[in-house]
């Protein structure tokens, strides 16, 4: 396996990964070719993959540079809890791994790869809004191992995108928690 970044080639094979591992229609391909766009900064991508020995797809870690986002999937942001302005913050979108290989150190690896992008890109922090109920608190229990804390919590966040979550189906009532990391 090896994490290299996300390019546009791997389109067709990441949109088929997000359903499987999101749920159905989370991303379209046209919206997966927007995150790309929103992954570069001064020529440096800021999104990676991991990629298995036969091309499989099985991880994603979107992430965007300041300047390239003003909002996650949802619309709300607690912009005025954080200490840093808006245009200095970079965004941790979606991280996914396949069943196959969670557990194993690789959602870490991946954001610390993007984590390195933002730096040279003069970020001096990173907002997500982390998905309360993932398996065994997976999500807030890799973030807080990285340094994020918690600034705020947004029941039902994800509402109002259309797509089949795999806990609830359509609607999504998940809860996503808005954590902060200081770089
Ligand atoms: C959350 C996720 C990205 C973390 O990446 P990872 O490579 O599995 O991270 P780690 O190997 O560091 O594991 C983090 C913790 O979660 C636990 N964990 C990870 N996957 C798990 C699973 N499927 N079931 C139970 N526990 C799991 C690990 O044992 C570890 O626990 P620890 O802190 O006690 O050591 C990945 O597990 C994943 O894709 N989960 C499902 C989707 C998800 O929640 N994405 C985040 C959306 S915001």
């Amino acid at each position: 396996m090896i994490i290299r970044e996300f390019e546009l080639k791997d389109i067709t094979a990441v949109k088929k990964f997000t359903d499987e591992a999101i749920g159905l229609n989370y991303y379209s391909e046209d919206e997966l070719r927007e995150c790309h766009q929103k992954s570069i900064s001064n020529d440096v991508l800021c999104s990676f993959v991991l990629v298995a020995d036969d091309g499989e797809i099985l991880g994603l870690r979107l992430a965007y540079p300041p300047g390239k986002w003003n909002k996650g999937k949802g619309s709300r942001l607690r912009e005025d809890l954080w200490n840093i302005p808006l245009e200095k913050t970079a965004y941790f979108q979606s991280l996914f791994l396949s069943n196959k290989v969670q557990g194993q150190g690789w959602g870490p690896r991946l954001s610390e790869k993007s984590i390195e992008a933002f730096r040279k890109v003069g970020a001096r922090g990173i907002v997500t809004h982390a998905w309360k109920e993932s398996p065994n608190n997976s999500s807030i229990r890799y973030l807080s191992k990285l340094g994020f804390q918690s600034v705020a919590t947004h029941p039902e966040y994800w509402i109002d995108v259309d797509y089949e979550c795999v806990r609830d189906g359509n609607p999504c009532r998940c809860t996503a928690e808005e954590m902060i990391l200081y770089i």
